[in-house]
C-alpha cells in the first residue's frame, strides 16, 4: 500500500513537469522596430536534449528552431532567416526568448514557443499587436456644465485592446497635475483622488469591459474648468486623450434672466421708435 502510493507520487512528481511562461498580454509594437518575444522557465532544464521551437501559432510556420545544442536555420522559414533572432547563451539561464527584427504588418499575430525537455513539453504563447491599436478618444468638443450639474468626460479606448490587458487608466486634471482618478489592476482606487474630487467622480462600472472610461464628476464648481487628461497604459505602452471642461455660468436660471432683460430692452426701443 505505502509503496503503491509512493510510486504515484513520484510519477506525479515527474508528470508535473516544467511551465514555460510569456509575457502577461499582447506586445504593442511599431513596425520597422525590433521585438524581444519572451519566454522562459523559472527552473533551470537540462541543456542536453532541450528543444525550442517558435512558430506562428496559426499557420504553424517554423520562425526559429533549436535543437541538438544549436540553431537550425535550415529548417526556418525563408523569410525568418535575418529577422529571428534567439539568444543561444541565455538558454542555460532558462531564457528562450526570440527577438524578431524590422517588424511588418503580417508579423503581427500569435507565436508559440513550446520547449521539450526530458520527455516534457511545455509552452506559451506571445501576441504582436500593432501599436496603432493602442487608440484612446475623448470627446471632439468641449463639455460645459453649469455651477453644481454633473457632466461626464468621455474616453474610451480602441475595442482591439481587451480590458483585462488594460494596467492602468489615470484620469489627471493637466493644468494642475493633479490626479482626478485612478483605475488600476482592474480597480477602481477611489482614495487616489486628489482632495479636491474626493467623492465626485466615478466611472460607469457597466461600461468599463466596454473599454469605456468615461468619467462622471458630480456638482461641477468653479475650479473644475480645465483640461482633463485621459491617460491609459497598456502592454508597455500608453496613450491618451483631452477633454476640455468649460464652465458656463451660475444656473440656468440666471442665464434666462440675462436673456429676458435683453428682449425686454430691445422691445423697448423698438417701441419708443416714431411709427
Ligand atoms: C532573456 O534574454 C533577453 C536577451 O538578452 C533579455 O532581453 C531578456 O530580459 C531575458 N529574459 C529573462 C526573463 O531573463
Ligand atoms: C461611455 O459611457 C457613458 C455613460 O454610460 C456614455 O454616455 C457614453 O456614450 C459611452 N461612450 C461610448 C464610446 O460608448
Amino acid at each position: 500500500m505505502d509503496i503503491k502510493f509512493i510510486v504515484i507520487s513520484m510519477f506525479l512528481m515527474i508528470a508535473d513537469g516544467f511551465t514555460v511562461r510569456g509575457p502577461s498580454g499582447p506586445l504593442f509594437v511599431p513596425l520597422g522596430s525590433s521585438v524581444i518575444l519572451p519566454c522562459y522557465v523559472d527552473e533551470l532544464l537540462p541543456m542536453k536534449g532541450l528543444e525550442v521551437e517558435w512558430r506562428r501559432t496559426d499557420s504553424e510556420t517554423l520562425v526559429h528552431l533549436y535543437q541538438d545544442g544549436e540553431s537550425r536555420p535550415e529548417a526556418q522559414q525563408q523569410e525568418y532567416h535575418d529577422r529571428a533572432h534567439f539568444f543561444t547563451d541565455q538558454i542555460q539561464y532558462g531564457n528562450f526568448s526570440l527577438r524578431l527584427d524590422n517588424l511588418r504588418a503580417e508579423d503581427e499575430g500569435k507565436y508559440t514557443c513550446k520547449v521539450y525537455s526530458q520527455q516534457e513539453s511545455s509552452e506559451t504563447v506571445v501576441q504582436i499587436k500593432d501599436v496603432e491599436c493602442l487608440r484612446v478618444s475623448g470627446s471632439n468638443r468641449s463639455v460645459s456644465a453649469y455651477d453644481g450639474e454633473d457632466v461626464i468626460l468621455s474616453c474610451s479606448v480602441d475595442s482591439h485592446i481587451k480590458p483585462e490587458h488594460i494596467e492602468e487608466v489615470k484620469w489627471i486634471k493637466t493644468d494642475e497635475y493633479i490626479l482626478v482618478l485612478l483605475y488600476q489592476n482592474n480597480e477602481t482606487l477611489p482614495d487616489s483622488s486628489n482632495e479636491q474630487y474626493r467623492d465626485r467622480v466615478e466611472f460607469f462600472t457597466d461600461e468599463i469591459p466596454k473599454g469605456n472610461f468615461s468619467l462622471r464628476l458630480k456638482s461641477v464648481r468653479t475650479e473644475d474648468k480645465g483640461v482633463y487628461m485621459c491617460q491609459v497604459f497598456a502592454g508597455g505602452l500608453s496613450a491618451n486623450a483631452m477633454v476640455v471642461l468649460e464652465r458656463l455660468g451660475f444656473s440656468l436660471l440666471h442665464i434666462n434672466c440675462v436673456g429676458f432683460l435683453f428682449c425686454f430692452w430691445i422691445w423697448s426701443c423698438t417701441s419708443a421708435l416714431p411709427v
